[in-house]
């Protein structure tokens, strides 16, 4: 058996900007507090003609053009989303056809926040075994759609946006070892009661958190498995060189890259001006650090996820 590799990242933010001034508009609460208590400066809202899928296919598009494969040599598409266009067909083939393909295998999937990583290690299987040459990733989400925007516990946090990889295989890790888990004796800690995203401004389905519990376990469930993955790998953690964390809260990510010693000059931060993007978050923050120079070709890169579920999962790769 072979492994997969990285071969090229994309990412879609929408053109909105939501400010922590704006929400000051909106709900009782203040830039000082969003900023202390989360990190979050502003994030990215979809417009009405938006979704998660038209997201997932610009960022899929520029996955795609990174990579230098043509589009036909895409021999399956995964969509890690919370926030489906449909109950059905799924966001991956609506994004299939967007992009002109067609025959290779399509499919959503749900795991919230840890999606993207869930995605990672499913496309990780098919392409090792040979069953699978090139694997399409991609984490989407409208969260904007689901968020109770009179709730100012929840919607400060959450934001749209969309990012994508695009998986070959390799002779050589590529991805080393990923670990994906969870455990629904939690699921009602945060959850959203309605499958589908809704239409724009169609009624109330909403994010539901109990933001402090969530924020506990996802300190303790991180580390853990990110020492899994480390341990599995055979790594020890100075040999990290970035840490590419789930963007939910800066106090999480500090507190996470403090367990694991790592410095914040080595961890890629983009909660501040992304929010809280679930399933793209990690696809996002990747894509931003390698098109700014900062992850390179040949360095160990670790990432991680939490979220509803719980589901949760990491994944160190070698890009
Ligand atoms: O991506 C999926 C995983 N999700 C997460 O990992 C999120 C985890 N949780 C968190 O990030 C944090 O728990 C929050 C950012 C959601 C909340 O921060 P916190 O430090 O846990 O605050 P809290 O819920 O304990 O609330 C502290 C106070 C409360 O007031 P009292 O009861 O102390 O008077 C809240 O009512 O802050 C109040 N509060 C706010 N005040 C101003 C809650 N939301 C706001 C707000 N603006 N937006």
């Amino acid at each position: 058996m072979g492994y997969s590799k990285i071969l090229g990242t994309g990412g879609y933010l929408p053109a909105r900007v939501l400010t922590n001034a704006d929400l000051e508009k909106m709900v009782e609460t203040s830039h000082d507090w969003i900023v202390e208590r989360t990190g979050i400066h502003q994030r990215h809202l979809c417009a009405e003609h938006e979704s998660a899928g038209t997201m997932g296919v610009a960022a899929a598009e520029r996955a795609i053009a990174a990579s230098g494969l043509d589009k036909s040599e895409i021999g399956m598409i995964i969509v890690a989303t919370a926030t489906p266009d449909k109950a059905f067909p799924s966001t991956a083939v609506l994004i299939q056809d967007k992009l002109g393909l067609h025959g290779c295998a399509a499919f959503d999937i749900s795991a919230a926040c840890g999606g993207f990583i869930y995605a990672m290690t499913i496309a990780d299987q098919f392409i090792r075994t040979g069953h699978t040459k090139h694997v399409l990733i991609i984490g989407a989400e409208a969260l904007s759609r689901i968020c109770d925007w009179t709730d100012r516990t929840t919607c400060i946090l959450f934001a749209d946006g969309a990012g994508a990889f695009v998986l070959g295989p390799s002779d050589e890790p590529g991805l080393v070892t990923s670990h994906i888990h969870a455990d629904g004796s939690y699921a009602n800690l945060l959850y959203c009661d309605n499958a589908i995203t809704p239409k724009p401004n169609s009624g109330k389905q909403n994010i539901v958190m109990a933001g402090n519990d969530v924020f506990k376990v996802a300190v303790n469930t991180l580390s853990r498995v990110a020492e899994e993955t480390l341990g599995k790998a055979g790594m020890t953690k100075s040999q990290v060189d970035w840490l590419v964390p789930h963007q939910a809260n800066i106090r999480i990510i500090s507190a996470v890259a403090r367990k694991l010693d790592m410095p914040m000059e080595r961890v890629v931060v983009t909660v501040d001006k992304h929010g809280n993007t679930s399933s793209a978050s990690v696809p996002l923050a990747f894509d931003a650090a390698v098109r700014d120079g900062r992850i390179q070709r040949g360095q160990a890169v670790l990432m991680e996820a939490f979220g509803g579920g719980f589901t949760w999962g990491s994944a160190l790769v070698r890009y």
